[in-house]
C-alpha cells in the first residue's frame, strides 16, 4: 500500500514536471509577462521614461509611427524587432513569436488607453 502510494506520488510529480517543462519549451508567455520583463523598465503603464512624448498611447503611436493606423500590429512588430534611436532592438532577445505576442498586447492596451483594469 505504501509502495503504491509512493508510485502514485512519483508519477504525479513526473507528470507535473513534464507538463511545466513543455510549457517552458514552447515559450508560452503572455503578452503582459513579456511586457513586464522586457518593456516596462522604459514603458511603465504605456509611458516612456526616456523620450517622454513617445508613449505607447494611441495618439502618440499614430503621431510618431508612420502607418500605425493602417497596420498597427506590423508597425509595432517592426519597432520591437529592429529598435529605433534609444530603443534597443529585440530580435536577438525575444523570439519572433514573443515579439508578435507583446506587440499584440501593446496594440490592445493602446486601444484600452492602458487602463489598469484588465
Ligand atoms: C531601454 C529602454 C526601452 C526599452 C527596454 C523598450 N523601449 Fe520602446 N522605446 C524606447 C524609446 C527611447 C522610444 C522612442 C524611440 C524614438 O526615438 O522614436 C521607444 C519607442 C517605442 C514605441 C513607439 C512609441 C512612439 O510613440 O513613438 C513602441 C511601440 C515601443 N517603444 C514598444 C516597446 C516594446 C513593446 C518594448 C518591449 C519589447 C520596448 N519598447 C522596450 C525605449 C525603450
Amino acid at each position: 500500500m505504501k509502495k503504491l502510494l509512493s508510485v502514485f506520488i512519483l508519477s504525479f510529480l513526473l507528470l507535473t514536471f513534464l507538463l511545466s517543462k513543455s510549457a517552458l519549451a514552447e515559450g508560452i508567455l503572455s503578452g503582459s509577462t513579456i511586457f513586464s520583463n522586457s518593456c516596462a523598465a522604459c514603458h511603465i503603464n504605456g509611458n516612456n521614461v526616456i523620450v517622454a512624448n513617445k508613449t505607447l498611447k494611441k495618439e502618440a503611436l499614430i503621431k510618431y509611427l508612420k502607418g500605425y493606423e493602417e497596420n498597427p500590429l506590423a508597425i509595432i512588430i517592426n519597432q520591437v524587432t529592429n529598435g529605433k534611436n534609444a530603443m534597443p532592438a529585440f530580435k536577438s532577445r525575444l523570439t519572433a513569436r514573443e515579439i508578435t505576442t507583446v506587440a499584440a498586447y501593446v496594440v490592445e492596451q493602446a486601444e484600452k488607453a492602458w487602463s489598469p483594469l484588465e
